[in-house]
């Protein structure tokens, strides 16, 4: 088996006359942590897009696991190991925190066949319960449990998304800014939390994050996007002492925050 979890190449994209990502690659080792950043409008969100079969490049190949997958639908590559969150939390608004969670918990039990068929809502088993309330407590959630998911704060829905995303334990998560909106004690808790899921599971972490702490808490390695464009990659160090990094982006980091 190749130790690349993915590996994309020159991936391109315009949306009409402008180019958004310019012949972008990306390679991660499996169990890698590797963040994405570059300012607003540099293409995180839109490379996350194609990666995840949201949308389509114009050009370009994606290599997940040594499958090609560029061709595949979204839900195919979900089966085959790829998880996303979005930079707008998105959670089921109508039903409660534990509500969600049982879903999340309850839909990876099923995938990895210790459960043959949807029960939580007649009688959720023990163990999924269990699992569920232990995932809520890990982003301290459990104070919500019964609340209704849209009727949260939004950072509170954020760390719902996230937390579920993790429950469903996929080979490689992408995260699209997951501290957006989250107050500086929960981002310490969500960076502590992706960590240790992250190492337990050997999971493979692609994220973007304006926040710089996080990033560097993180990541392993860093890609910086400007315009479209890799400008630099390299360990979290390499990127920071890189000077046309420090001028396009860390230089004015406050303003990104
Ligand atoms: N569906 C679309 N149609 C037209 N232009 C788009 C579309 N989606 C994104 N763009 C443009 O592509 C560029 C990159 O957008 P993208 O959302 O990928 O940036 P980003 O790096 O995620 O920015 P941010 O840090 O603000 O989230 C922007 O100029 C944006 O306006
Ligand atoms: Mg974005």
């Amino acid at each position: 088996m190749t130790t690349d979890i993915l590996k994309a190449v020159e991936l391109t994209k315009a949306y009409g006359h402008i180019a958004v990502l310019k012949a972008v690659s990306l390679t991660m080792k499996r169990g890698e942590t590797h963040a994405v950043i570059g300012p607003n409008g540099a293409g995180k969100t839109t490379l996350f897009k194609i990666l995840s079969g949201e949308v389509p490049a114009d050009q370009g190949t994606i290599e997940f696991n040594g499958q090609r997958v560029e061709h595949l639908d979204g839900y195919k590559r979900v089966r085959m190991g790829i998880g996303r969150t979005f930079q707008v939390a998105r959670v089921l608004n109508e039903i409660t925190v534990l509500e969600n969670m049982l879903i999340a918990v309850e839909a990876k039990r099923r995938q990895s066949g210790e459960v043959s068929r949807w029960s939580f809502r007649i009688h959720p088993s023990d163990a999924t319960l269990d699992e569920a309330a232990a995932q809520l407590a890990s982003m301290n959630l459990e104070s919500v449990a019964t609340s209704i998911a849209g009727s949260l704060a939004y950072g509170d829905r954020k760390r719902l998304e996230l937390s579920m995303s993790l429950a469903l334990g996929p080979e490689l998560l992408m995260l699209d800014e997951p501290m957006a909106g989250m107050s500086p004690s929960d981002r310490l808790a969500a960076v502590q939390t992706i960590r240790n899921v992250a190492r337990q599971q050997a999971m493979s972490v692609l994220l973007t994050e304006h926040d710089m702490d996080v990033v560097f808490a993180l990541a392993d390695r860093v890609t910086v996007l400007n315009y479209g464009e890799v400008i630099a990659s390299g360990t979290p160090e390499e990127v920071r002492a890189n000077q046309r990094v420090r001028d396009v982006y860390l230089g004015h980091e406050d303003q990104h925050a």
